[in-house]
């Protein structure tokens, strides 16, 4: 048996990295697949080799900062195939002019919300009305281990994760009694190819050696998370919603 038999699940940021990965999961377990993305060469590839072997994947282009194309993104995906029961809202990330806040341009700010924290909040208001109608889904919200331990480097993207790990309890609590879950996945450090562009380039806003020291399994791959992506997406986690879970190879026990 899949476990997603039946679902329509969209995964915003799926072009890349974890997003890609979870998506490349989500299909073989009988998806069918909004992606939504701003590289649409790489997002267009993937649904297309979804496409060609046997499931049902259509990419949107969207830039999740951006309300209208969200909006639109969503609306499309939701038309296309008839409803939407899980959300995974997955695009983000820091970027190299993310630092130290005294350091920091102060519009990156900005860019870090709009893109980790408001891409989210507008992918969650204009889903869950759609999940309703279905009577209930499952959102996944994606945190960081910046939000669950002290960090700095990043202080942009930080405060942006925090307010992940808030928003997901929140909505929790209202989308109960909707039979909408809310969870959060809060990754440590995963070798993405933006991640590794980050480490080479030796950016603070990447994780430094200290921070990886703390990886008692090792650093990550794209592929060890999206099975926890899975589990809140399918039923199997049906009992489980406000939960931030730390999926970082033991970084944040320490
Ligand atoms: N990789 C890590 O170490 C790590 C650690 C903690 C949290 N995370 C979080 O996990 C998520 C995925 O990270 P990743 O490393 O796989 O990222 P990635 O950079 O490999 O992939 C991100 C994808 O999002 C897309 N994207 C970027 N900006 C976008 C926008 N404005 N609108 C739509 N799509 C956009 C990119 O084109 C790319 O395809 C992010 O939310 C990130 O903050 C990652």
């Amino acid at each position: 048996m899949q476990r997603l038999a039946g679902k329509i699940a969209i995964i915003t940021g799926a072009s890349a990295g974890i997003g890609k990965a979870s998506a490349k999961l989500f299909a073989s377990e009988g998806a069918v697949l909004g992606l939504i993305d701003i590289n649409d060469a790489d997002g267009e590839m993937l649904a297309g080799k979804i496409n060609a072997s046997g499931g049902t994947a259509r990419y949107v282009r969207a830039d999740v900062s951006v309300a209208a194309e969200l909006e639109t993104a969503i609306e499309t995906l939701a038309a296309e195939f008839g409803g939407i029961d899980v959300l995974y809202n997955n695009a983000g990330g820091a970027t190299p002019r993310d630092d130290h806040l005294l350091n920091m341009p102060l519009d990156e700010f900005d860019r870090a919300i709009g893109l980790n924290l408001f891409g989210p909040f507008a992918g969650c208001r204009f889903a869950i009305p759609h999940m309703q109608k279905r009577g209930g889904g499952s959102i996944i919200n994606t945190a960081s281990i910046r939000a669950m331990i002290g960090t700095s480097g990043a202080d942009g993207y930080t405060a942006a994760k925090g307010g992940i790990v808030t928003l997901t309890r929140a909505l929790a609590l209202q989308c109960a009694d909707k039979g909408i879950r809310v969870n959060a996945i809060a990754p440590g450090a995963v070798l993405t190819e933006r991640v590794k562009a980050l480490m080479a380039q030796g950016n603070d806003s990447g994780p430094d050696e200290k921070m990886m020291q703390r990886h008692l399994l090792g650093a990550g791959e794209p592929e060890q998370v999206a099975p926890v992506a899975l589990f809140f997406a399918s039923d199997d986690s049906r009992w489980v919603t406000g939960q931030i879970l730390p999926v970082d190879g033991g970084a944040s026990a320490c």
